[in-house]
């Protein structure tokens, strides 16, 4: 079969990358969809199920700092473009383990931009019809005062965390690669996204799974420090727009214009979720538990997107009363879910899906 179009998603397994695989297979059959992904501890196959079997959904397991593999990918499917989420994600691992964000992030966003380079100038249209676009955040713009207006492209970047410094130096190896040799990138610094499928170490997935088992719920310093937050499927809508009508060499920033204090968002998690289980109001609050802070916690982000909406269009579409019931209603109902990879079992089920193929 011929594709209009071969696109390689990375980490397609994951929370974010498995909406925008889902979206991007059902969209465009058209279009030949390759997941690479190396299925660390947060990458699920489960996320994909209802897509796994479409005849434009192929996927690879691979390491995208593992050059010769990456190289295989785009001389097998022919890539034209790239639509780059594979990440290690979470900050508080990477106070952990500073190294392995270096490695994932940064040395596995140069090499696949080195690949994409490569592969792209052997072809005789060299960079023509092609895009890399990577998916970055909004972290790497440092901490917000609770007045301090809010993060644009303009703000000068001032990363914090191991985890924004690794991901703050990948963007500024895919504008290198803008600037100096050519290659047409795209990046976008979205705020926090929630929804479905999102690892239970984040604070929404990791609250709604403690209330229902009863667990303390560790809320760090006194809960006072925003975020802003976005539904994750507005999130892939906006990927799928920008991938199709951004404008090379920029950045754009996507956000919902919804900042909730960290104390204030439990609250409301607490109340969906009581009232999903039928307890009585107020039932889970004596879970809450004053933790240690995070080392350098970031005060508050805050994203104006303004700039997606006045230029392509984009706005988010769920209220998020609507968004966060919809969220709590997921987890709850996908208990199995939460339970396996609570357990760990899931780092198996790679093997098992696919030992018989
Ligand atoms: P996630 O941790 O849920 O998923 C990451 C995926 O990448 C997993 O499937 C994992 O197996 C895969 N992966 C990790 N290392 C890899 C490697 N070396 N090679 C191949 N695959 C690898 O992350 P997420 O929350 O879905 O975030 C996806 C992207 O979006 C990341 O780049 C992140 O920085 C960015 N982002 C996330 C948020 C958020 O709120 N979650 C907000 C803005 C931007
Ligand atoms: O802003 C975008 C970023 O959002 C993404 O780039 C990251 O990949 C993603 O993990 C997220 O980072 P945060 O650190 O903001 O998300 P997290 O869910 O870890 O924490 C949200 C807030 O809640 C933060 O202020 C820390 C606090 N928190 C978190 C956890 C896990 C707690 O108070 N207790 C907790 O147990």
């Amino acid at each position: 079969m011929n594709f209009e179009r071969n696109i390689l998603i990375t980490g397609g397994a994951g929370f974010i990358g498995s909406h925008v695989v889902r979206l991007m297979v059902r969209k465009y059959p058209h279009y030949r969809i390759v997941n690479l992904d190396k299925l660390t501890y947060a990458g699920n196959l489960a996320n994909l199920k209802d897509v796994d079997g479409a005849p434009n959904y192929h996927f690879v397991r691979a390491d995208i700092c593992d050059a010769e593999s990456v190289a295989e990918v785009f001389r097998t499917y022919d890539i034209d473009g790239v639509i780059h989420l594979a990440a290690e994600s979470h900050v508080d691992r990477s106070i952990e383990e500073p190294f392995a964000f270096a490695q994932t992030n940064v040395l596995g966003t140069l090499t696949l931009l080195q690949v994409a380079k490569l592969y792209w100038e052997s072809l005789p249209e060299r960079f023509e019809g092609k895009l890399f676009y990577h998916i970055s955040t909004d972290e790497v713009y440092g901490a917000l005062e609770m007045d301090g207006g809010l993060f644009t492209e303009q703000t000068p970047y001032g990363p914090h965390s191991p985890y924004s410094a690794s991901k703050a130096s990948s963007d500024h190896f895919v504008r290198a690669y803008h600037d100096t040799y050519g290659l047409p990138t795209i990046i976008t610094n979205c705020s926090n996204n929630y929804g479905p499928n999102q690892f239970p170490e984040k604070l929404i997935p990791l609250f709604v799974n403690n209330i229902r088992m009863g667990k303390p719920l560790p809320v760090y310093g006194r809960g006072e420090n925003v975020r802003d937050w976005l539904y994750v499927e507005d999130h892939a809508r906006a990927i799928d727009l920008v991938f199709h009508k951004g404008r090379v060499g920029d950045t754009y920033n996507i956000g919902g214009f919804n900042e909730w204090k960290n104390i204030d968002l439990i609250k409301v998690i607490i109340k969906t979720v009581d009232r999903l289980l039928e307890n009585p109001e107020g039932h889970s609050e004596g879970l809450i538990t004053y933790v240690t802070d995070r080392a350098g916690h970031d005060l508050r982000y805050a994203i104006d997107s303004s700039k997606l909406k006045e230029e392509l269009g984009w706005e988010p579409s769920l209220q998020f009363e609507e968004g966060i019931e919809k969220t709590v209603r997921w987890y709850l109902d996908n208990q199995e879910w939460l339970d396996e990879i609570t357990s760990g079992a899931y780092a198996g089920y790679y093997e098992r899906m696919y030992s018989n193929r």
